[in-house]
C-alpha cells in the first residue's frame, strides 16, 4: 500500500456505505405515526402501495417487511412445488437463493455475462432441463438483465419469471420499467436501497389474484383486509385461510417511504453525477471500471463497482477493502459468489470454478460510496482515497 501515513479523512468522519438520506418530512411522517398509535399495517402502507404502483405505471403494488419476503412470497403465488428449479444468478445477496429454497424449490444457478455482471441468456437456455419452472433474474448493481432474451425464454419454456429488483427501483429496459416484465417483481427498501423504510420490501404484480394472494400470505394466511379489524367500521373476524408469514410492513416503515419515493429522480441525478466523476478520476488508475449502460436502457445507480487488476495495483482486493477503510472510508462487497459459501457448497456441491465469471468479479470487485447524500467533499475524499491506495 502507498498510502501516506495521515488518511484522507479522520476517524470521527468516517464514511458510511450506503448511508441512507432522511429528510425532515420522513421524520415528522414517522412522529405523525407515533402520536397517532397506529403503528402497524394501516392506511400509510396502502398509500405507499398506490405511490409505488404508480410510480412504476403497475397494476397492484403489495408491500412487505424485505425483498426477500416479496421474493420468498412470489415464489410461493407462482405455485412452485418440491423439486421445481429455479434457474438465477450466482452473482447476488445470499436472499434470492435462500428465498427460492424457503419456498421448497431448487436453485440452479448459470454464470453472468462478464461485462454486465447479469445472467447470461446463453448460459440460462444451457441450464434448463425439465424441471425447470422458474427464472428468477437479478438486475445486478441496477443495469437491467437482457429481458428480450429472458422473456423469451419464459415464454418459450412456458416459466414463471420474477425479476429481483433490489437494485433496480429506477431501471428501465427499452422503454420498460423493471419489475414489470415479469409475473412478479420484487424490490428492497433496505437501509442501503435507493429508497429506504429500514426494512422493507414490495411486489409488483399484473395479476389482481397475484396480489389477493400476497396479501394474505403476507399476514399469517389471514383472510384479506385482516389489518382492518381494529378499525371504526366495526369489528370484524378473520379467518385463516392458509398457512402464511408475519411479513407485513407497518406504518411507521410506509411513513418514511413515502416522502423517499418522489426524491427519485433527484437522487438518480446526484448519483449519476458521482458515477461520472468517479469514472473520470479512476480512468488511469489499476482497475476496471463499470461497463457504460447499454442503448435503450437506464441504470440505477445503486452500486459503483472497481474491478482491482492486483498484479498492476501490486495489491490484492482485500488489501484495497483495509486500505480503503484505514482511509476512514466504507467500502462494499457485491458479492462473494454464491457457491463460495460453505452453506450452499455443501448442500449442492457447486464449484466455483464453473461460474468463472461470477468467481473472477467476486474475488476482485469493491464498491465506493454512492449515496444521493453524498457532498462534493466526500466525493472528493473517496476519489482522494483511491488515489492515494492505488497511485
Ligand atoms: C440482489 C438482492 N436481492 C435481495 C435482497 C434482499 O433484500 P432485503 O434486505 O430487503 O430482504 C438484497 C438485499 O440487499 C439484494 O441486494
Amino acid at each position: 500500500m502507498k498510502s501516506a501515513s495521515r488518511p484522507v479523512r479522520s476517524k470521527e468522519r468516517f464514511l458510511v456505505f450506503g448511508k441512507p438520506t432522511i429528510e425532515e418530512p420522513e421524520i415528522a411522517e414517522v412522529v405523525d405515526s407515533l402520536r397517532k398509535g397506529w403503528l402497524g399495517t394501516g392506511p400509510k402502507v396502502a398509500r405507499l402501495e398506490r405511490d409505488f404502483a404508480a410510480y412504476k405505471g403497475a397494476p397492484q403494488a403489495v408491500a412487505v417487511h424485505s425483498c426477500t419476503a416479496a421474493l420468498h412470497l412470489s415464489l410461493l403465488a407462482a405455485g412452485l412445488q418440491p423439486g421445481d428449479e429455479v434457474i438465477t444468478t450466482p452473482l447476488t445477496f445470499c436472499a434470492t437463493v435462500n428465498a427460492i429454497l424457503h419456498a421448497g424449490a431448487t436453485p440452479v444457478l448459470a454464470d453472468v455475462d462478464r461485462r454486465t455482471m447479469n445472467l447470461d441468456p446463453a448460459r440460462v437456455e444451457a441450464a434448463l432441463t425439465p424441471r425447470t419452472r422458474a427464472l428468477l433474474p437479478v438486475h445486478f448493481a441496477g443495469r437491467p438483465c437482457e429481458m428480450d432474451a429472458l422473456t423469451d425464454i419464459a415464454r418459450r419454456k412456458g416459466l414463471v419469471l420474477i425479476e429481483d429488483c433490489a437494485h433496480a427501483i429506477e431501471t428501465e429496459y427499452h422503454g420498460q420499467k423493471a419489475g414489470r416484465f415479469g409475473d412478479f417483481g420484487c424490490f428492497s427498501f433496505y437501509a442501503t436501497k435507493n429508497m429506504t423504510t429500514g426494512e422493507g420490501g414490495m411486489v409488483l404484480t399484473r395479476d389482481e389474484e397475484h396480489a389477493a394472494r400476497l396479501k394474505v400470505l403476507a399476514l399469517h394466511g389471514m383472510s384479506k383486509d385482516a389489518w382492518k379489524r381494529f378499525s371504526d367500521e366495526g369489528y370484524k373476524h378473520y379467518q385463516v385461510v392458509e398457512l402464511g408469514f408475519k411479513y407485513n410492513m407497518m406504518d411507521l416503515q410506509a411513513a418514511i417511504g413515502l416522502h423517499q419515493l418522489p426524491r427519485l429522480e433527484r437522487w438518480l441525478a446526484r448519483r449519476e453525477s458521482v458515477w461520472q466523476a468517479y469514472d473520470r478520476a479512476f480512468a488511469e488508475l489499476p482497475v476496471e471500471l463499470p461497463a457504460a449502460p447499454e442503448p435503450r436502457t437506464r441504470h440505477a445507480r445503486h452500486l459503483y463497482t472497481l474491478l482491482v487488476d492486483e498484479a498492476r495495483a501490486g495489491l490484492t482486493r482485500d488489501g484495497f477493502l483495509n486500505a480503503m477503510t484505514e482511509q476512514n472510508i466504507g467500502v462494499g462487497v457485491h458479492y462473494l459468489a454464491i457457491p463460495e459459501h460453505p452453506y450452499y457448497r455443501q448442500r449442492f456441491g457447486w464449484r466455483p470454478e464453473d461460474f468463472p465469471h461470477a468467481l473472477e468479479i467476486g474475488r476482485r470487485t469493491v464498491s465506493l460510496p454512492l449515496s444521493a447524500g453524498l457532498d462534493d467533499e466526500d466525493v472528493a475524499d473517496v476519489i482522494a482515497a483511491v488515489e492515494s491506495v492505488l497511485a
